[in-house]
């Protein structure tokens, strides 16, 4: 199974890593520039964590190859948070209380995200999100950014599609209250559609790790909808497809990058064909930048699909890696300035300028299910 022979590959490479982490405390002017990644590398939403922390990694290993930064070469401490509520917080106190790191690079997902955040703004270490898409992530404070569009964006350009492309007139959401992502995606959507003309046939929700949708999915067939906007993550996605098929729904289902993830198709099989997601990158875009990243991920995470959260990761890295080079230091609130400095920045997702709000303002993929792959349809400019 390629999933778990990717997830061998990134635990022996996390090891690698712990093991660095263990050297005594107090290395701050050592010999390494001390970076800390927190990600879900197991539990629920474990292809997130993997496919980020394998991009992040490439992005590190590629820097110290070509001489490192300041001098030093980089470290990258990357600490498991299990997909699990409450450890994202521990793991990052780790990080900065006892490995004396000097930036975090983290979550994907938004709730996990605004867990840590707080603790990184408290003592004053640069966090850069690669790919928590809610506003409030940012809003925690000036320590925090990202380096993805955040939801107000995200839901817009899908309720264009669902309006423009899909031409639905009535669409029913179906919102994860687990998720500060899916709540957060599932307004700005409803928000963008009714302004279009559109009507919210149906609102349903579901919790986190639910398996069975069908009595919310009978309510959904019933209301009669378009189409149905699954703001949620992959598993649940998934699932939710599937269910709708068995049930006899046949409008289409359509979510935002939370879908994104080889497990999609594995779990969702025949279910998810034809239907569609926004995310942050696609690798058919060949910019040059990204058809070298596309080269080199191969070449070091073979087998591997490579997806928007890989490329987020490893963006993340390099805006950080970059700031860290012009603020000529390590010193947080110097970094601190050089990230929010960062402008016209040439990465693998695009050009990444840092706005005042500390996001970065970039264009959207929309995606469809085709023969188990994810193909690209357009681009979407904010
Ligand atoms: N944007 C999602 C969140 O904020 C995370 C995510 C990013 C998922 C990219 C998949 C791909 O929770």
């Amino acid at each position: 199974m390629k999933l778990s022979s990717a997830f061998i590959f990134s635990i022996a490479g996390a090891a690698t890593v712990f093991f660095s982490g263990c050297k005594p405390a107090g290395s701050a002017g050592g010999d390494t520039i001390k970076i800390g990644e927190f990600a879900s590398l197991t539990g629920t939403e474990a292809t997130f964590g993997i496919s980020s922390h394998e991009g992040t990694l490439l992005a590190i290993e590629e820097i110290n190859a070509a001489g490192g930064v300041l001098g030093k070469k980089l470290e990258l401490l990357t600490e498991d948070d299990q997909s699990k509520a409450g450890e994202s917080a521990t793991v990052v106190n780790k990080l900065v209380s006892r490995d004396n790191v000097i930036a975090i690079l983290g979550e994907v997902a938004s709730s996990r995200s605004l867990e840590a955040a707080p603790i990184c703004q408290q003592n004053k270490i640069p966090m850069i999100s690669p790919s928590s898409t809610n506003p409030d992530v940012t809003k925690t404070g000036d320590y925090i950014f990202r380096v993805c569009f955040i939801d107000p964006f995200q839901g817009t350009v899908m309720a264009n599609f669902a309006t423009h492309t899909l031409k639905a007139k009535r669409v029913a959401v179906f919102t994860d209250v687990k998720s500060d992502y899916s709540k957060g995606l599932a307004k700005f959507f409803k928000e963008q559609f009714q302004a279009n003309g559109g009507e919210i046939a149906v609102e349903l929700d579901y919790n986190g790790n639910d398996k069975d949708f069908k009595a919310q999915l009978t309510s959904i067939k019933a209301a009669n909808p378009d189409g149905v906007f699954v703001p949620g993550y992959y598993t649940a996605a998934a699932l939710i497809c599937v269910q709708a098929k068995q049930l006899g729904l046949t409008v289409p289902l359509f979510g935002g990058d939370g879908w994104e993830s080889a497990k999609l198709t594995e779990i969702g099989g025949d279910a998810v064909e034809g239907n569609y997601f926004s995310t942050h990158y696609s690798p058919e875009v060949a910019t040059d930048v990204s058809k070298k990243f596309v080269e080199n991920f191969a070449k070091r995470w073979p087998g591997q699909k490579l997806d928007a959260l890989a490329a987020c990761g490893y963006d993340s890295a390099l805006v950080l890696a970059e700031a860290i080079k012009r603020a000529g230091t390590t010193d947080g609130a110097k970094v601190r300035e050089a990230i929010a400095a960062t402008k016209n920045f040439e990465a693998v997702t695009g050009k990444i300028s840092i706005n005042e709000n500390r996001d970065a303002s970039k264009s959207a993929v929309i995606l469809k299910v085709e023969g188990g792959k994810f193909k690209y349809l357009e681009t979407v400019e904010p």
